[in-house]
């Protein structure tokens, strides 16, 4: 049976401009957090304290978080790989993190240059270090249903990084189908394996929608069972460290489809679609919301 309550993740400031080629002013970044605000969203990934040589675009990252007017009930998590991160984070007085790797070894390596193991005993002192300053934990798992370096991902080996991730003290494991391959009977399964050993309260599911399956995936895992779904505003984004990732579903089309299907969101369709179109013209490019486009006037 479907949830009758989804929390939505929005990722666009974070997984969404990453991979941005042209240098985007903090200040529409700040702007774009600030109307994601005021649209009903209850959490919102602000930004990523990464290498800056790594993901150039997101290098203001402290000052983008420090501009943001951040509101009462919403979550701001922001990405760590390290503890480096972890300070950089908390300087400026995040007080929620994600940390994130991967069930592909290939694709691990390139994205944070570590094996798995390697990059999970880098997030042990940061999950202490949280758990003793009271900042929430959310862990990402990518390439839960294909890599593009390795090919296939073993269902098993998806379980076990989620879980490790879980019993480390994350509180919420997000699956993500990084490179948009996977397909709604595969990523239904894959979820079922994973909530076997973890509790389906504390999963998340993140598709990029390359293949245009993301709806039909998002979809098969709520009737899974799942009530957590990460997407970016005007479907932007992509991992610059996974060959052939495109952006990520549409918040919109997401929230469209839930309202549909009678599941609550508390997000105004029409206030996430403004700034979804406010973005793409900032962003100079059609934005990739069906449902943003079909609501415009010609
Ligand atoms: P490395 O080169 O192996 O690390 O990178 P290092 O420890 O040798 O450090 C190299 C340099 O980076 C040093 O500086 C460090 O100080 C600095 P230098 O001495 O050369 O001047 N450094 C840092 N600077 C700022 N903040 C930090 C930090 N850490 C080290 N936190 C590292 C390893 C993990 C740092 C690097 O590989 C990295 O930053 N990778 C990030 C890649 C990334 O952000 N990818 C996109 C996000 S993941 C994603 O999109 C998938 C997801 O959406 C889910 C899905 O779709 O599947 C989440
Ligand atoms: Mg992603």
């Amino acid at each position: 049976t479907l949830p009758s309550h989804v929390r939505i993740v929005e990722v666009g400031p974070r997984d969404g401009l990453q991979n941005e080629k042209t240098i985007i002013p903090a200040a529409t970044k700040i702007a774009l957090i600030d109307r994601l605000s005021r649209t009903g969203l209850r959490s919102i990934e602000a930004t990523s304290f990464v290498s800056p040589k790594w993901i150039p675009q997101l290098a203001d990252a402290a000052e983008v978080f420090a501009g943001i007017d951040r509101r009462p009930g919403i979550r701001y998590p922001v990405l760590v790989p390290n503890e480096k991160g972890y300070d950089r984070a908390r300087e400026v007085g995040a007080d929620e993190v994600a940390v994130f790797t991967a069930a592909s070894e290939a694709f691990n390596q390139r994205n944070i240059n570590a094996s798995i193991d390697a990059s999970i005993e880098r997030f042990v002192p940061v999950l202490e270090r949280a758990a003793a300053d009271g900042v929430q934990v959310r862990g990402y798992v990518s390439t839960v249903l294909g890599c593009p370096y390795q090919g296939e991902v073993p269902v098993a080996d998806v379980v076990r990084v989620a879980r490790r991730l879980y019993e480390l003290g994350c509180y919420e494991i997000s699956l993500g189908d990084t490179i948009g391959i996977g397909t709604p009977a595969k990523a239904r399964a894959m979820l079922h394996a994973v909530a076997a050993e973890v509790p389906i309260e504390a999963l998340a599911v993140h598709f990029h929608d390359t293949r245009g399956q993301a709806l039909a995936n998002i979809l098969a895992c709520l009737e899974e069972g799942v009530a957590v779904v990460d997407s970016a505003v005007s479907g932007t984004g992509g991992c610059p460290y996974a060959n052939g990732a495109t952006g990520n579903v549409a918040s919109e089309d997401v929230v469209y489809m839930l309202e549909g299907l009678g599941i609550t969101t508390g997000i105004d369709l029409d206030l996430l679609i403004d700034t979804g179109l406010w973005l793409s013209r900032q962003l100079q490019r059609e934005t990739s919301s069906k449902v943003a486009r079909a609501s415009r006037p010609d």
